[in-house]
């Protein structure tokens, strides 16, 4: 069954008619040519397709698009402010938080959707003091990203870019 709908993505409101098995990952590439969010796993296990979704990170290969109708998505191509790199993206690049890249869209929505859930105050599995603010630490920032996973296995600077952007 095909059904009619809008998402706003990347400041843009855009209009489609999907199957209604389709994801949103599916419709954001397929469909719409946004190439931002990646298909890696196409299973809910790599974490490539990250957006923020409404505001939050999600794994879009996960997500039907019909059940989104109306929602804000914000791809890491769209998080550039007038033509200048999100901070996030800039510690990537200031710390070669990537090799092939493949990854790095999915890593920094997933990364700007996470400080936004420690500075709401939401603990991780790793913390260990839930009456306290949350300290940003290495452990923490691996515990809170390990759902992005990178071949390349650029995790250390990955960690030292988001450790730069929290402080
Ligand atoms: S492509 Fe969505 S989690 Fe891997
Ligand atoms: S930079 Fe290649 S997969 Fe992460």
């Amino acid at each position: 069954m095909d059904v009619r709908i809008q998402l706003h993505v990347d400041g843009e409101w855009r209009a489609l008619t999907v199957d209604t098995r389709t994801t949103l990952l599916d419709a954001l590439r397929d469909r719409l040519g946004v190439m931002s969010a990646k298909k890696g796993c196409d299973h809910g296990q790599c974490g490539a397709c990250t957006v923020l979704l409404d505001g939050r990170r999600a794994t879009t290969c996960l997500a039907l698009a019909v059940a989104y109708d109306g929602a804000e998505i914000t791809t890491a191509q769209g998080l550039t402010n007038g033509g200048m790199p999100h901070p996030v993206s800039q510690a990537f690049l200031d710390h070669d938080g990537f090799q092939c890249g493949y990854c790095t869209p999915g890593q920094v929505c997933s990364a700007v959707g996470m400080l936004d859930e420690v500075k709401a105050g939401q603990p991780s599995y790793v913390t260990r003091d839930l009456a306290r603010s949350v300290e940003l630490n290495d452990e923490e920032i691996r515990e809170r990203m390990s759902g992005n996973l990178c071949r390349c296995g650029a995790y250390v600077n990955i960690v030292a870019a988001i450790r730069e952007v929290a402080r």
